[in-house]
């Protein structure tokens, strides 16, 4: 099956030319956000879609309704894709938009606005395993040769959507600063979702009780999300993912997380300023 291999490139980042157009980066980067949007940031492969997921469901109060069927994308819209300026010109009331853009793109759009930020980070090594997998499956990304030379390339963040370690020092840091902005890790929220639901919807002002919180969290469980057709992909052709070479609900869990392994926040401080390859990464694919 033939690549869409076509690659924008914006302020030196390349991003998957076929829903990414210069005029489409240029408005993410002048976005208006309004105080009552909630804004959703990660690198790619970082617990995204689980996030739009809860979100929907939080502001749902637990009602799975618009989670079983309305689409990620058309809920949860891409800031910087091509449709976006459509889609979220349209949309009336509190939004709920995503984005893989880094800080530096997005900081003065963002500058003075009161939008709920929510930053999901998850621990590189799995990141990076993850990533490799679904450039074989997704076809508007290059085609990977050995993991060996993709984890080249995501160390020295030739990737799409850039570098890794700029992207999260970037948001982290904001998270540190600024009240509307939450940093929450993938780890978090696999090693405890309730907790991490419950911060969340306060976070979000919508705070979550009895059955409205179980059924968020049933709804958003990995087996549940497999499942659902609004979040697996399943609904995109065969010529954008090639479900027969992997999965977009991939493997799911923390299978690095123990001790020796995970990233904390202390380990993201110590990323020295410009380096992209302090962290020893495992090859666990
Ligand atoms: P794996 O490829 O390691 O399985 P993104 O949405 O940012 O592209 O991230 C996709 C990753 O999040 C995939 O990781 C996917 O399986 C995982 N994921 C999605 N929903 C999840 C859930 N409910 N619980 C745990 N992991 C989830």
């Amino acid at each position: 099956m033939a690549r869409l291999d076509v690659t924008e490139t914006f302020h030196h980042i390349s991003f998957p030319g076929h829903i990414h157009t210069q005029d489409s980066l240029n408005y993410a980067c002048h976005f208006k956000f309004q105080d009552r949007d909630t804004v959703i940031v990660t690198y790619p492969k970082s617990g995204t879609t689980w996030m739009q997921e809860i979100v929907t469901l939080v502001k749902n109060r637990g009602d799975p309704q618009l989670s079983k069927t309305v689409p990620n994308w058309a809920r949860a819209p891409w800031l910087e894709q091509y449709y976006s300026a459509k889609v979220l010109g349209a949309t009336q009331g509190p939004r709920i938009i995503t984005t893989h853009l880094p800080y530096n793109l997005l900081a003065s759009a963002l500058q003075g606005s009161k939008a709920k930020v929510i930053y999901v980070a998850r621990n590189p090594k799995d990141v990076v395993v993850s990533y490799y997998h679904f450039h074989k499956m997704a076809k508007f990304l290059p085609e990977p040769n050995s993991f060996d030379e993709f984890l080249d390339s995501f160390l020295e963040g030739s990737m799409s959507y850039g570098s890794w370690f700029d992207h999260v020092k970037g948001w982290t840091k904001q998270a540190k600063v600024l009240a509307n902005v939450l940093h929450i890790s993938y780890e978090d929220m696999w090693l405890d979702l309730r907790g991490s639901m419950e911060k969340i919807s306060a976070f979000l002002q919508c705070p979550l009780a009895g059955e409205e919180l179980t059924s968020s969290l049933r709804h958003c469980s990995f087996s549940s999300m497999r499942d659902n057709a609004m979040v697996n992909y399943t609904l995109v052709p065969q010529e954008i993912m090639d479900h027969s070479k992997g999965k977009f609900m991939r493997k799911g869990g923390a299978p690095l997380l123990n001790k020796s392994t995970i990233l904390t926040r202390d380990m993201f401080q110590s990323v020295p300023e410009g380096s992209n390859s302090t962290i020893g990464l495992p090859c666990t694919h």
